[in-house]
């Protein structure tokens, strides 16, 4: 890809389309695709670039993933949508297997990931107030410094980022904001009406921030002490991206919520759900809460066949073993650009020195070489490839990163 490209041809027909038409909520890089297999993207111009950031973990399992487009193949000629007012023959199954795979009895299928964090609060709220006894309007939610969860308002209503806050206001009341990684910051700000502790095992937005070892263990502990919903937001880090099947599991912690999307849906449709057991899902009732697309039978039916893929446990390992790979050669450029490393299994950030350029600079140059990847908070790099990236493919991406951190130094 060259400037010129972007200012001709097809690419540039492409963008001025974009440009004109569709809202300006996003600034991508002047990459269209058209065509994706596995790790790897095809652009308007037939050019080839290893996709490193997996539309935000949505595509762990690959691109055009065999599996996953034979069950949207055939349930498309079944059945796609009936709503929730009549029952299909996709949803008990689906909803048992992620039960059992998140060792939960219930699971509320929603579309969005913001939707699943939407929901995950509002069941909060409720059981606050049918189970713990919080008396109406008063219910408050614990969340950390940084976080990312969303859009909506009520989620950007306890975001620190101004930039998603700046002229949406007002907002929600009822969040209390917390440094991340400090558990007893959490425990402090926890008083009789606290209904919910909301956090990212791994702050993904932020940075891919890892916590202390013993931070969620801590959580855990003064969330039952204190008789608290610990609700964790898998959403991005979750469905074996950090070389497990939730983030939580590296430090033995199993949270009373999961929020989960993205690589739920398998890259093909947008699936999210809240996942609980009986005691806290239970405190919905008809009527209560609900979305037209929630559930239905074409996201079900891939949520199943995602559910089987992650049973057999081959993308666990995958990440796992292929992010110590990513980890060891990223981290062999510190000092040649890199500055930092952080991270857990197939999902990295990467610090560059400011003096290099902006994160934006720099992945505009990694994607002239061919590697897709997205900047975060200015100056981080963030590595997320597809789990289906082959060692020689993240050694051909590490060895682009050190080009163009070469020649921008
Ligand atoms: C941790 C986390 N939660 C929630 C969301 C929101 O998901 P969606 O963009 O599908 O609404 C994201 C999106 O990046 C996320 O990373």
């Amino acid at each position: 890809m060259t400037m010129a490209d972007i200012v001709s041809g097809a690419t540039a027909d492409a963008i001025a389309l974009d440009n004109t038409y569709a809202a300006h909520n996003y600034s991508p890089l002047p990459v269209v695709a058209s065509h994706a297999r596995g790790a790897w993207i095809t652009d308007v111009e037939g050019r080839r670039y290893l996709d490193c950031l997996a539309a935000y973990s949505a595509v762990n399992f690959g691109h055009h993933n065999d599996e996953i487009v034979a069950t949207a193949h055939r349930q498309l000629d079944a059945v796609t949508l009936v709503s929730r007012a009549f029952h299909s023959d996709q949803l008990g199954p689906f909803c048992a297997a992620l039960a059992g795979l998140c060792g939960k009895d219930m699971v509320l299928p929603m579309n969005s990931g913001a939707e699943a964090v939407e929901s995950g609060l509002k069941v909060a709220r409720k059981w606050g107030a049918d189970v713990k006894g919080v008396p109406a309007g008063m219910a408050n939610i614990i969340v950390a410094d940084n976080n990312f969860h969303g859009r909506t308002i009520s989620i950007v209503s306890f975001s620190s980022d101004t930039t998603a806050r700046g002229g949406f206001g007002p907002f929600t009341p009822g969040f209390r904001s917390v440094p991340f990684g400090n558990a007893e910051a959490v425990a402090a700000a926890i008083d009789d009406n606290t209904v919910a502790v909301l956090i990212e095992p791994i702050q993904g937005e932020a940075g891919i921030i890892v916590p202390p070892d013993d931070y969620l263990p801590r959580l855990r502990q003064v969330c039952t002490q204190r008789n608290v919903l610990l609700i964790a937001d898998e959403i991005q880090s979750g469905l074996a991206r950090t070389g497990h099947t939730f983030a939580c599991d590296h430090w033995g912690v199993v949270p009373d919520v999961y929020l989960l999307g993205k690589a739920l849906g398998g890259g093909v449709v947008p699936l999210s759900a809240v996942v609980a057991d009986r005691d806290i899902l239970g405190v919905l009732h008809p009527g209560e809460h609900g979305s037209t697309f929630g559930g239905n039978p074409l996201a079900a039916a891939i949520g199943s066949t995602v559910v089987d893929i992650l049973q057999r446990g081959e993308f666990q390992s995958r990440s796992a073993e292929l992010g110590l790979h990513l980890h060891a050669r990223l981290r062999s450029l510190i000092g040649r650009g890199v500055l930092a490393v952080r991270g857990m299994g197939l999902w990295a950030g990467a610090d560059i020195d400011p003096r290099l350029g902006t994160g934006k600079e720099l992945s505009l140059a990694l994607a002239e070489h061919g590697v897709l990847v997205k900047d975060t908070h200015g100056s981080t790099l963030r590595f997320a490839p597809p789990l289906v990236i082959t060692s020689d493919e993240i050694d051909w991406a590490v060895k682009q990163f050190a080009y163009v951190l070469a020649e921008a130094g």
